[in-house]
């Protein structure tokens, strides 16, 4: 369909909103029951879509909504509010588009989506005089879009760090309390519907960098790609793990951070990996399946915002809190005598791309696991020493199998990429009995 910023045709916005529910599914489901059982005044559900809708019918949704397998009953009505909440990105980006080119608005909870098109989805609708919000994207239930967007909007932020994703704190977590292997934790997490049959999105990084993206967008104005953005997999991560990081005073989780460089050059230092994080962080305390999101700005410091980050329910509440925003501003305009407005709900971070690198310079946390034989010590130190990499401490949990000692030891700060030219050499001995695994200990 042709693109064109003319043509929507104008819509009797007197209250309630007309919605649509695409996508009948954990969230949709979710949606659904809160429009119904709480009833927002502002909002009406009108459609259901759902592929094979027949069976996905519930008796406590009312007799005048629409249930319908086909899109184009959606797309061609009267709607104003298009939710979708099929996730990926075909055929919902179609559909999003092809909504706001017929005058609907669009909430969604879709991050692959808005963190992959999202800047030419908003200027689409800015263009149409339409609105999309996508406050569910990222963290399911905690309004941090809007608290970067509009609660923080007189700070300047420089960094936002966080725990981006249920699964794998979940994951962490439970080794971290029981001292399970990584396999068992995932194994209970799927069991209990945390995480997925291929748990690979979540672990190893991919889920997390896309709601990284969209929080550096809306919080840093900074233009980047999920796929610019490093990601490491906590599948590397072992109980023994847990027990060192706790002589030091740590713990770990999977830390999503971004950061603008403050030499005001476009650039991004941004990476997703687990990491060390000290007992007294906001970061430490997270457990389960919670999020956490913390912001740095010039002016107001810290701000933290944590929650249920995901979920039908929490995920639901950010989708109905978007509606009943966009009506409410809608009916604002309404009221003012203007039909249509070109400030979108969300700013759009113009210019050029920033440029990503994923180094961050920090003390580190290194585990090798060897078969034990004397000098082991004196040649990783002559190698760290060769890098200009200070040793800080060795610690070795004592009664452990000498065929396969795990030992740790903690450097000075150093830049990843430095500590990684360090470990590929040191990789070359013959005494591994598994490559060394090396985290950041945060501060
Ligand atoms: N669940 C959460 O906790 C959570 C949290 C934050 C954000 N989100 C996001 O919310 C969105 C929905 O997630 P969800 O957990 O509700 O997913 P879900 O349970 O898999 O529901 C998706 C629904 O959409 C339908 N659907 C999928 N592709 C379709 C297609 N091409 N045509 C027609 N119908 C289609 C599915 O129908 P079938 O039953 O036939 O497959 C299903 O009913 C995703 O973008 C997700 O990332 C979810």
């Amino acid at each position: 369909m042709k693109e064109e910023a003319t043509g929507a045709p104008r819509r009797d916005r007197v209250s309630p909103f007309k919605v649509a529910i695409v996508g009948f599914g954990t969230v949709g489901r979710s949606v659904a029951r809160i429009l119904c059982e709480h009833t927002p005044v502002e909002l009406r559900l009108t459609h259901v879509y759902n592929r094979d809708v027949e069976r996905k019918r519930v008796s406590w949704v009312p007799p005048h909504v629409e249930w319908t397998g086909s899109i184009e009953d959606v797309l061609s009505s009267n709607v104003d509010v298009m939710v979708e909440l099929i996730g990926g990105l075909k055929p919902a980006e179609n559909w999003i588009r092809r909504a706001l080119l017929s005058g609907k608005s669009v909430v969604t909870a879709n991050k692959q989506l808005i963190s992959q098109r999202g800047p030419e989805l908003l200027e689409l609708a800015r263009r149409q005089g339409e609105r999309i919000g996508f406050e569910a994207s990222v963290a399911g239930g905690i309004p941090v879009v809007s608290g970067l967007q509009a609660g923080l909007a007189g700070d300047q932020l420089f960094r936002v760090a966080g725990i981006l994703n249920g699964t794998c704190n979940y994951i962490l977590t439970r080794m971290e309390a029981s001292r399970w292997p990584f396999v068992a934790a995932v194994k209970e997490a799927q069991d209990l519907g945390f995480a997925e049959a291929n748990p690979a999105e979540d672990v190893d990084g991919y889920d997390a960098r896309a709601k990284l993206a969209i929080l550096a967008r809306v919080g840093l104005q900074c233009q980047i790609h999920p796929s610019d953005i490093v990601c490491r997999s906590i599948s590397v991560i072992e109980a023994i793990d847990f027990t060192y990081a706790l002589r030091l005073g740590c713990t770990i989780r999977q830390v999503s951070r971004a950061e603008k460089d403050v030499h005001g050059e476009a650039q991004l230092f941004a990476c997703v990996q687990p990491a060390l994080v000290p007992l007294s962080s906001p970061l430490a305390r997270v457990q389960g399946s919670q999020n956490l999101v913390m912001t740095t700005g010039k002016f107001g410091g810290e701000t933290v915002f944590s929650g249920h980050g995901a979920g039908g329910d929490p995920t639901a509440v950010a989708v109905v809190s978007d509606l009943i925003g966009i009506a409410r501003s809608r009916r604002e305009l309404d009221r003012l005598g203007r039909s249509k407005s070109k400030n979108a709900i969300y700013r759009i971070p113009r210019g050029k791309s920033h440029r990503v690198i994923g180094e961050f310079a920090s003390s580190h946390y290194v585990r090798f696991t060897v078969r034990d034989r004397p000098g082991i010590i004196a040649s990783l130190a002559t190698i760290f020493s060769n890098y200009g990499i200070n040793i800080d401490a060795v610690f070795q949990e004592p009664g452990s199998d000498k065929s396969r000692l795990p030992f740790v030891i903690t450097l000075e700060e150093c830049s990843n990429s430095v500590l990684e030219s360090a470990l590929g050499e040191i990789k070359n001995f013959d005494f591994h009995v598994q490559p060394p695994v090396s985290l950041p200990i945060l501060v």
